[in-house]
């Protein structure tokens, strides 16, 4: 089968937001307490962090991470994490039905973070918390001294504020499962309002408002309109989340799932444009994909667990073991965020290590990475600078979620004279023959081909096979007169850069 593609030098889609590599780690299961945080493993630092688990993380080279949670934060009282360890309150985690020891507080994440090169997006509680929890918190995080709170953080051995610039107001208050849960209106007064507070803190912090846990919500696209004519002028963005699977084992229709994203991306982005056209405003509000990933392999078995467990301490949660074919989708995934560049700014993998993450990490033994760790991984290094517009022409199919699905799905970027092309062949048996028109470039070099092919779909990594899918060097494509020619094995995954 051949698929024609034209990119040209001035036929750009956006900007790229670096922070669109993002990620999020939670206080729940094993993220936090035996996943980077470790006192007595092999690996742990002096603090009890786990260099193995920072490393993977480090090789990542992504721009930040949103903290706490999650559903955990809407009933987490950040001034559990301050102060001594030893006089630090174990509570019950409502969110997850287990202890929360908090011997990992704001302090000692912040340190991670910096550790790991990650800036923080934190998360206010606006869930059994209120605006005055929030201000308080961002008093104690970015205020420099002088002040109650900003002096408590020096006692705790924190000179410099940490200036976070990113701040989510609450966690998914559409759901009824979240503690605190609100209506629309109710929850878009509360943000309003708290964004007021935290902006007076800081006139340069951006932030969160939470749009809907996902586009089968009841309430969406509802919520998004309500919560929005409440608060537009003083927000940055508004959330999205969507996590996806492939139950009825059907690989095709699983990777249109992305394309039904886009059709999400934009409806929100219409509402943001229609809102701001009501209220004559002259801000903007962009996208923050802050909870994306896979999540379906032991999802029943999980919840059923939740519900039967006496309160237990760090407990196995949500520990997806990824294949070969989430790969492929967190590569299309990514392309669609990439596509949709100019309107979604930031976006999180949920999460980063053992929850629904692209790292694992074995309590007392190794860290390693999963499957869909890769694709991630090239887009963050590689899927910066400029997004291009892509034409293509090719075979397409017809699927449950989505009809005129390419089979080939190819995002590019430009950063100064390099091109990126991420090429996804999710046809389940035909080799594509690609010829992509390089317009206005004189690239005539394969600078790098990473490829991921020839797996069994199922096929995952594991702590005594952690490289059983991982990339190789890709040998099939060349540039001639200013065409990028090449054969792409059928379900196949490419990072190719040509300059
Ligand atoms: O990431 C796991 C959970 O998924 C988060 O706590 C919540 O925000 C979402 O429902």
């Amino acid at each position: 089968m051949q698929v024609k593609a034209t990119l040209h030098r001035d036929f750009t889609i956006a900007d790229i937001d670096d922070r669109l590599y993002s990620a999020f780690i939670e206080h729940m299961g094993r993220a936090i307490y035996t996943g980077i945080y470790e006192p007595g493993h092999p690996s742990a630092d002096a603090r009890g962090f786990r260099q193995d688990v920072l490393e993977l993380v480090r090789d990542l080279k992504i721009p930040a991470v949103r903290y706490p949670g999650g559903n955990f934060v809407s009933a987490y009282d950040w001034k559990d994490g301050i102060g001594p360890k030893e006089n630090r309150p174990v509570r019950l985690d409502l969110a997850w039905r287990s202890k929360e020891t908090n011997q990992v507080g704001i302090n000692e994440f912040a340190w991670w973070a910096e550790q790991a090169g990650l800036e923080m997006i934190l998360a206010v509680n606006l869930g059994s918390g209120n605006l005055q929890d929030a201000r308080e918190f961002a008093e104690y995080v970015n205020h420099a001294s002088g002040t109650y709170w900003s002096d408590l953080r020096r006692s705790h051995g924190v000179e410099d504020p940490y200036n976070v610039k990113m701040w989510c107001l609450g966690n998914e208050m559409d759901g009824p499962w979240q503690i605190g849960h609100k209506d629309a209106r109710e929850y878009g007064r509360l943000a309003d309002e708290t964004s007021k507070a935290l902006k007076g803190l800081d006139p340069s912090i951006e932030t969160i408002v939470c749009g809907s846990s996902s586009d089968e919500m009841p309430t969406y696209p509802e919520w998004e309109r309500e919560v929005l004519d409440a608060c537009y002028e003083n927000v940055d963005y508004i959330s999205l989340h969507k996590y996806f699977g492939n139950n009825s084992n059907n690989s095709l229709n699983f990777f249109a799932k992305t394309e039904a994203t886009g059709r999400y991306i934009q409806a929100v982005s219409s509402i943001i444009d229609f809102t701001k056209a009501k209220k004559r405003a002259r801000n903007d509000v962009y996208i923050c994909f802050d909870e994306w990933n896979v999540w379906y392999h032991r999802r029943s078995e999980d919840d059923a667990k939740i519900r039967q467990w006496d309160w237990p301490e760090a407990p196995e949660l949500l520990e997806e073991t990824y294949n070969f074919e989430d790969a492929l989708f967190v590569g299309c995934l990514l392309n669609e965020f990439i596509r949709r560049s100019d309107r979604v700014k930031i976006a999180c993998i949920a999460q980063l290590v053992n929850v629904i993450a692209p790292i694992r990490a074995d309590k007392g033994g190794p860290a390693w990475r999963q499957t869909i760790y890769w694709p991630y991984q090239f887009a963050s290094l590689y899927g910066r600078g400029q997004a291009l517009q892509v034409v293509t022409s090719g075979p397409t199919y017809d699927c449950e979620v989505a009809d005129d699905v390419p089979y080939l799905d190819i995002a590019a970027t430009r950063d100064k004279d390099t091109i990126t092309l991420f090429v996804i062949n999710r046809h389940p048996t035909e080799t594509m023959d690609l010829d992509v028109a390089l317009t206005g470039y004189t690239a005539d070099r394969v600078l790098l081909h990473q490829c991921l092919e020839g797996h069994d779909l199922k096929a995952t990594n594991s702590g005594t096979t952690p490289d059983k899918v991982s990339p190789s060097a890709g040998k099939h494509l060349g540039i001639e007169d200013e065409h990028l020619k090449g054969r792409l094995n059928p379900l196949s995954y490419h990072a190719i850069r040509i300059a």
